[in-house]
């Protein structure tokens, strides 16, 4: 009889005898077929981590925006406008590929510190639903830039409400001394200065404050502060039609107990109610846990190096592919594609790169060989999207699993693609 034992934490990839699966997938064929690096991701998992969102606004008239950063390929964009969610874009690269994929237009938010003018006459004459301005001088570029197309740009303000949400300092955005949003204290002032450009027309409030957050307590804290601004603005006469509450969940990298998005939408709710402002259209900005998990990337043990002081895996990925460990020290999981009987060694799991910092797992417990398949885990969010031609390395071929089928979504770039730009 064959056995099958999901992977703890990961209820998309599991065991069948020994060997490991992604929806039933083998991971051996598709680094077969596909070569290594290779990222593999979990439709399934994805459309699960919507539904969850979804459960929790249930009956509301909410919208969620997938911040595509985390992962802004063309495949899984795509599986996330077919299933209704909005975009929340960070430059005119970002518009480009949602619209490329026949994301509509009113559902996409424009959010980031550094708009220029031409990303801003792009996104106004693509018809976008919403920019979150983040500073008093953007307000008033921006007002140029709409009355010149002679249209008026939907604005939503982004506050800092100054809280601390606990995580990486590299990825807390709501602390007074991050670049992010207008002061709490200004907002008002903001908003009414905003109101009266004809270029604008102020629809809603929107605060992030941070990524890779497990503790419900940041979030309560931020929403009352909103709350008290969505008050202290709509005493003024401006109406705010939606409150965007970004993104920031966390995901399980190594036993982190994030809470549910539904049991967190719940509690947020209540005070949303509570308060009286449970009319309002709601908006969410979530990134990593919509994709976090969704993803694993499968690659090839070069060599094995035992040293003085440490054993190392030499693996086949590298700092290029897996940008979080050597930018954030993040932690995240590795095993192998097929179990290995043996005595495990403890390893430094690292790159190819040319430097100390690419390593991409520390003190990890392996039995391996050289060419051994391994696949780290949660490699769905801020991976591929962070990734670069570091040491001239071409960028990993991406694969998308659904109902036990593959389909390849981005080929292995080739060194054609990367010198294709460049003249001497
Ligand atoms: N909205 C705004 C305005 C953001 O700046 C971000 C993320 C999000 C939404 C989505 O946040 P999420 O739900 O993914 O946490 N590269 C880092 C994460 C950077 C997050 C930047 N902003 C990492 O790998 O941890």
């Amino acid at each position: 009889m064959s056995a099958v034992r999901p992977l703890p934490g990961h209820p998309h990839i599991a065991r069948h005898d020994g060997l490991l699966k992604v929806e039933g997938v083998s991971l051996d064929a598709l680094a077969r077929e596909h070569g290594t690096p290779l990222f593999v991701y979990s439709k399934q998992w994805m459309l699960d981590a919507l539904a969850a969102y979804q459960r929790g606004f249930a009956g509301r008239n909410a919208l969620v925006c997938y911040a595509m950063k985390a992962n802004s390929s063309l495949g899984v964009l795509r599986v996330f406008a077919e299933a209704g969610c909005g975009f929340d874009i960070v430059s005119g690269g970002e518009l480009a590929r949602v619209l490329a994929i026949g994301a509509e237009p009113a559902k996409i938010i424009f959010s980031g510190v550094g708009k220029t003018r031409a990303e801003m006459g792009q996104a106004l004459a693509a018809g976008i639903g919403c920019f979150n301005v983040e500073s008093e001088a953007e307000l008033e570029v921006l007002n140029e830039v709409a009355l010149a197309a002679g249209q008026r740009a939907r604005i939503s303000i982004r506050i800092n409400p100054n809280v601390d949400p606990k995580t990486h300092p590299y990825i807390s955005t709501g602390l007074k001394g991050n670049k992010f949003g207008v002061a709490h204290d200004r907002a008002v002032a903001a908003y009414q200065h905003a109101a009266r450009l004809p270029g604008l027309e102020v629809v809603g409030i929107d605060c992030h404050i941070g990524s890779q957050i497990t503790d419900a307590g940041p979030y309560l804290d931020a929403m009352e502060k909103i709350l008290d601004l969505v008050e202290a603005i709509e005493a003024t006469g401006i109406r705010l039609h939606h409150i965007d509450f970004g993104g920031g969940l966390g995901i399980d990298y190594n036993g982190d107990t994030p809470p549910a998005a539904d049991a967190l939408w719940k509690q947020l709710l209540a005070r949303i109610d509570a308060r009286g402002f449970g009319d309002r259209q709601l908006m969410i900005e979530p990134g990593r846990s919509m994709v976090g998990n969704a993803g694993v990337c499968v690659t090839e043990v070069l060599y094995t190096k035992p040293g003085e002081d440490k054993n190392f895996c030499i693996i086949d990925a590298a700092m290029n592919d897996l940008p979080r460990p050597a930018m954030y020290q993040a932690f995240q999981a590795i095993v192998p594609v097929s179990e290995r009987a043996g005595a495990a060694s403890t390893y430094d799991v690292v790159g190819p790169i040319c430097e100390s910092g690419d390593w991409i797992g520390r003190d990890r417990a392996l039995a391996v060989q050289s060419g051994d398949l391994l696949a780290v885990l949660s490699a769905g969010a801020y991976c591929m999207s962070m990734a670069s031609n570091y040491n001239t390395r071409g960028r990993a071929a991406e694969v998308l699993v659904s109902g036990g089928g593959a389909k390849l979504i981005r080929r292995r770039e080739t060194m054609g693609d990367q010198l294709a730009s460049e003249r001497f």
